[in-house]
């Protein structure tokens, strides 16, 4: 029995990825060839290549200009339901889905085109795979608040396909307080709220996104380490943080993966999860992202046990879920930890 078996074997619920994201070179290609659309790669080891990151803005440079090939409601499916096979085969039980809007309405695709054919997607995920679900909306923050709350208003109709809103994109110079006014509207509107934060920005940043934001969660969250008042907070009200180690050393927060404060945070007492936040362009999925920090920082098979449960506790699943699931993960390290 490997850790290997035991991170397969692990339960887990998957809270920071963008679909997005999740769009492989392979099917970037295949859209590209059904929609007409000139990709200015000419293979997928060409596209992998370009996969050098050395910051945030870095990579979303290259982010924006894949997801370009999603036209239709059926590429929307199946950038989808590819996601939804990888958590299936990788016993990822539950994911809550970042989606970005702006990025096809402002490509003139329409907002039900989008959440038609992920919905859709996700339907069947539960349906055929198991696979339980929840959609977030994200606000891209390099564009104004103006923008964000047109994004809002049009989501209303589709209230039931969305659990939450968020704020993406690039982080620095622009702070969550930049978006208090929507992310008010929302929480009138009954949205649950998360945002990044304390990725690449200060502290400043995720002590905003509580304050003004409201936030059930703090996406990534690790620049928390650097404000010892701030960890006294996010200790006391077991705020989550979705730590996305892999993503954090392709774009360079960290030199490598034992230099991540994933252990440390855990250690402190902090509420941290592992997740794959865009594994097309970071090298790996859930299992590859919990089995590269485990032994990177030889954590034992109890904190990866916590790390899961984490993950559950942090969800959006109701109380009765929750525990269903925390009895599962209590299990499956019982089975290795001896
Ligand atoms: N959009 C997709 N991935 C992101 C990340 N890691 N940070 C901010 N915005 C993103
Ligand atoms: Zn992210």
């Amino acid at each position: 029995m490997s850790r290997q078996d035991f991170i397969e074997e692990l339960p887990k619920a998957e809270l920071h990825l963008h679909i997005e994201g999740s769009l492989e070179p392979e099917l970037m290609f295949k859209l590209a060839e059904r929609n007409n659309i000139n990709l200015k790669f000419k293979s997928v080891e060409e596209i992998r290549e370009a996969y050098n990151f050395s910051n945030l803005q870095d990579f979303l440079d290259i982010y924006y200009e894949g997801a370009g090939v999603l036209i239709k409601e059926q590429d929307f499916y199946d950038l989808t339901w590819e996601y939804l096979e990888k958590c299936a085969r990788e016993n990822v039980l539950h994911t809550e889905i970042f989606f970005d809007p702006q990025t096809h309405t402002d490509r003139g695709i329409s907002f039900e085109t989008v959440i038609n054919g992920i919905h859709k997607a996700l339907v069947d995920g539960q349906e055929k795979l198991g696979v339980s679900s929840k959609l977030i909306m994200c606000f891209l923050r390099h564009l104004d608040e103006n923008a964000a709350m047109k994004t809002l208003e049009m989501a209303l109709p589709f209230k039931d396909k969305i659990v939450g809103v968020g704020l993406d994109s690039s982080e620095v110079g622009h702070p969550p307080s930049k978006f208090k006014n929507v992310f008010a509207k929302a929480l009138d509107e009954g949205f649950l709220t998360v945002a990044h934060a304390g990725e690449e920005g200060p502290p400043e940043y995720i002590w905003e996104a509580l304050d003004l934001l409201k936030v059930k969660r703090i996406d990534h969250g690790v620049r928390s380490i650097e404000d010892p008042k701030l960890m006294e907070r996010l200790i006391a009200e077991r705020m989550p943080l979705t730590v996305c180690p892999f993503s954090n050393i392709k774009l360079c927060v960290f030199k490598e993966l034992k230099d991540h404060n994933i252990g440390t945070l855990l250690e402190k007492g902090l509420n941290v999860s592992i997740n794959s936040d865009d594994p097309a362009y970071f090298g790996g999925y859930m299992n590859d992202n919990y089995l590269g920090t485990m032994e990177a920082l030889d954590l034992s098979y109890d904190e990866m046990g916590k790390i899961a449960r984490n993950s559950f506790e942090s969800s959006f699943l109701s109380e009765s879920e929750k525990q269903k699931y925390f009895d599962q993960i209590a299990e499956v390290v019982n089975k290795y930890r001896n």
